[in-house]
């Protein structure tokens, strides 16, 4: 049984394609950034502290003015039906049974609105700054309309990254089901992630007020 996050990555090595695994696990060019995040957060220390009364714990904290159980969000990823088939779903009753807030990524499996039935929990949806506004209009009444509850908008995937595990594996990432079909342009390249409904390279501060 694994008990930790290092233990969980070893069983998805072992049982998940491996295509699809080195888009999960690798990052781009050296995965220097991907080190440098494993060092920085292992610099971390905690102060142990005695004789503080810890007969009642409470890690909960509020986040945008929503209550959380602990501070440990779930960040926007896409695909999560390529690990597990309930993909999406199942990550939501987990979050909402845990009492945290899951960011729903823009390159989903699931359907926005289907998903947000799946639990009573708490949703954000993450999105780019698209070239087409009227993409980013729809996906925010749809945000609207089906109670989710704050905006994540990705801004650093205006350019393709080179990500050399999905090169050496041929690795094609599918687009996400809540973009709408006229915006697919078969037999394109891989393409950033923000890229499948058109992120806007050219944007700025002033395209997000
Ligand atoms: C497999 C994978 C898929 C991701 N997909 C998305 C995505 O679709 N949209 C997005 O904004 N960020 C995406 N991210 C970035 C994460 O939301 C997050 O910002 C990043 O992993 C850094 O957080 P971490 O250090 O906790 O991994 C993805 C990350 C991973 C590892």
């Amino acid at each position: 049984m694994p008990i930790n996050l290092f233990d969980f990555e070893a069983i998805a090595k072992e049982r998940l394609p491996k295509g699809e695994y080195d888009y999960i696990a690798g990052g781009a060019t050296d995965e220097i950034s991907v080190e440098r995040n494993r060092r920085a957060f292992e610099s971390w220390a905690l102060r142990p502290r005695v004789l503080r009364d810890v007969s009642a714990l409470d890690l909960s904290t509020t986040v945008l003015g929503t209550r959380v159980s602990l501070p440990v969000l779930i960040a926007p990823c896409g695909g999560h039906k390529k690990a597990h088939p309930e993909g999406e779903f199942a990550t939501y009753r987990a979050a909402a049974a845990r009492g945290t807030i899951m960011a729903v990524s823009a390159n989903s499996n699931s359907s926005f609105e289907e998903l947000a039935k799946a639990a009573s929990g708490h949703l954000w949806l993450q999105l780019y700054p698209f070239r087409d506004r009227s993409l980013t209009k729809s996906w925010l009444d749809r945000a609207n309309g089906a109670a989710y509850e704050a905006i994540c908008i990705t801004l650093d995937s205006q350019w393709p990254p080179k990500r050399e595990r999905n090169i050496r594996n041929n690795y094609r990432r599918t687009r996400g089901i809540n973009y709408p079909a006229q915006s697919l342009e078969p037999g394109s390249a891989p393409r950033p992630a923000g890229a499948e409904g058109g992120s806007d390279p050219a944007a700025t501060w002033k395209d997000l007020s």
